[in-house]
């Protein structure tokens, strides 16, 4: 059976001895915990480990609200969001909408943003179809998935009421603990456990993936097969040389000691776009942190050489690519001829369109190369649930050993916290009850200043329309996000304080 391949196609890199004992000595911590953040290893073996009855609790659960809804509203943001996104993003159809008789039940996502327009919009979609809601949040506590369940439940309960809106909404969430939970007992949702062990971002093989993907129909066995075949393919005690995701992490570090310090996921199959926003979540709360971590970032191609291909040839040189390549597409659609050819593309006629695609993505790699961009290659045989479930389990096992062999935690994410405090203050405080004000200059009166103010005493942000922001002690002047904007100049003697 044909599955994923790596290979460092076009990257000039040859990987000693000890770089390559390095990587399998980190998938071993991996495996027998002896690593940093080893309270977070529950994803390595969940493939294999996920039992028949949890199996059959979530696709029986998904059944029910396929019958129940025309469109699943699925709630949640970062990790409790983007692996059912990707996958679902990448197996349907994008036009499914137009067809006369779209496949259902749709799903659709909320609680990703803080949009009042995105909301608004949302609910007057959903007005006439009957809904249901996939509510998913480890902590219970996170601010954008509360605030659009608590529309969305509202949204349910006046149409439905409250006790049908019970068997409308499913809670996905932590097995004791968090103010979902508590709710989800209350009204007595039914409820799927994210395990203690499974982080946010790794978390999509758990119910946080599978049961929205399963309700919107998607077959989660063979995602879970293919996870499966890459958990046997990375086990420890691989050898290096047999085992792609210690091949690519490895690689990737030699990179990135060599001062590549920018990985872009490339594709050139548009549906794989939420893949790639998976797959910088998965890497960036991973591994940047600590001064440390190559930054992700990703293009779709051929879109984005018409955007980006200009910096990627000729900018700074501190990018590689790393490209997801697929090698059968699902269907045929074949050059013809015109019998002007105005075109000039006669020469086409009767190839097919992957072949031209495969071949953009060989003179690219090679452009790209020569224009001093290493490329790596990840291949996968087509887009399908297996194909998926092989790639997700491959990127997540690479980011383990690589954030091990960069020598940080990749199971934590603590600088995710500085902006909630911050807005959740924000919110809080009685100044913003008054709303946003911009107060003259930019010092408020407390004073705490805008840097620039200081350096330039006629600098006014707000003419050249930076936003207003607000801070409220002197410990947020040192210490938040806003510091690299804002100094105090003497201790506010309050609480609540207003700045940029
Ligand atoms: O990877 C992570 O841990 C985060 O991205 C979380 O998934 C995200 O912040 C959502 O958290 P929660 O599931 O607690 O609402």
């Amino acid at each position: 059976m044909k599955t994923l391949s790596f290979d460092p196609i076009r990257a000039d890199v040859a990987i000693t001895e000890k770089e390559k004992s390095a990587a399998l000595h980190a998938n071993a911590l991996l495996h027998n915990g002896q690593g940093a953040g080893n309270d977070f290893l529950g994803w390595v073996g969940l493939p294999s480990a996920l039992g028949e009855e949890e199996l059959q609790a979530i696709e029986t659960e998904a059944a029910r609200l396929r019958d129940l809804a025309e469109v699943i509203l699925c709630i949640g943001i970062g990790g409790s969001y983007l692996g059912a996104r990707a996958v679902y993003e990448a197996l349907s159809d994008p036009f499914n909408l137009l067809h006369e008789h779209p496949a259902k039940p749709i799903l659709l996502f909320a609680g990703q943003n803080l949009s009042e327009d995105y909301l608004a919009r949302l609910l007057a979609a959903v007005e006439n179809r009957s809904i249901a809601a996939i509510v998913i949040s480890k902590s219970g506590t996170t601010t954008e998935p509360a605030i659009a369940f608590r529309l969305i439940r509202d949204e349910i309960e006046h149409r439905y009421g409250r006790k049908e809106a019970a068997r409308r909404i499913v809670a996905v969430t932590d097995r004791s603990r968090g103010a979902l939970k508590t709710l989800a007992d209350r009204e007595g949702y039914r409820t799927f456990v994210i395990p203690d062990d499974v982080g946010g971002r790794y978390s999509v093989l758990t119910p946080v993936g599978l049961l929205p993907l399963a309700g919107a129909g998607i077959d989660i066995r063979s995602l879970l097969a293919g996870a499966c075949e890459m958990e046997r393919a990375t086990a420890d005690g691989v050898p290096f040389d047999e085992n792609p995701a210690a091949r690519y992490a490895a690689v990737r570090n030699i990179l990135y000691q060599q001062g590549f310090m920018i990985e872009i996921l490339a594709s050139y199959e548009p549906q794989l776009q939420y893949l790639a926003e998976w797959w910088k979540q998965l890497f960036g709360e991973s591994e940047g942190k600590q001064g440390r971590g190559i930054f992700p970032a990703s293009v779709t191609f051929t879109a984005d050489l018409h955007s980006m291909g200009q910096y990627i040839q000729e900018g700074e040189r501190t990018l590689f690519e790393t490209v997801v390549s697929v090698a059968d597409p699902e269907h045929r659609v074949k050059i013809g001829t015109a019998p002007d050819n105005l075109d000039g593309l006669n020469f086409l006629t009767g190839k097919r369109l992957s072949e031209i695609n495969h071949t953009a993505e060989l003179g690219v790699s090679l452009a790209h190369a020569d224009g001093g961009v290493p490329n790596l290659r990840i291949e996968i045989p087509s887009i399908d649930a297996r194909s998926l479930g092989t790639l997700i389990y491959f990127f997540e096992k690479a980011c383990g050993i690589s954030g091990y062999l960069l020598g940080v935690n990749p199971f934590d994410q603590p600088g995710v916290e500085a902006y909630k405090k911050n807005m959740v203050a924000l919110l809080a405080s009685p100044a913003s009850k008054r709303g946003p004000k911009n107060y003259a200059g930019n010092c408020n009166p407390l004073g705490c200043c805008d840097r620039r103010t200081q350096e330039d005493p006629t600098f006014r942000p707000n003419k050249t329309g930076v936003k207003i922001f607000v801070i409220f002690t002197p410990v947020f002047c040192k210490t938040t996000t806003i510091q690299s904007k804002v100094h105090c100049r003497k201790p506010p003697p309050t609480q609540d304080i207003f700045l940029e």
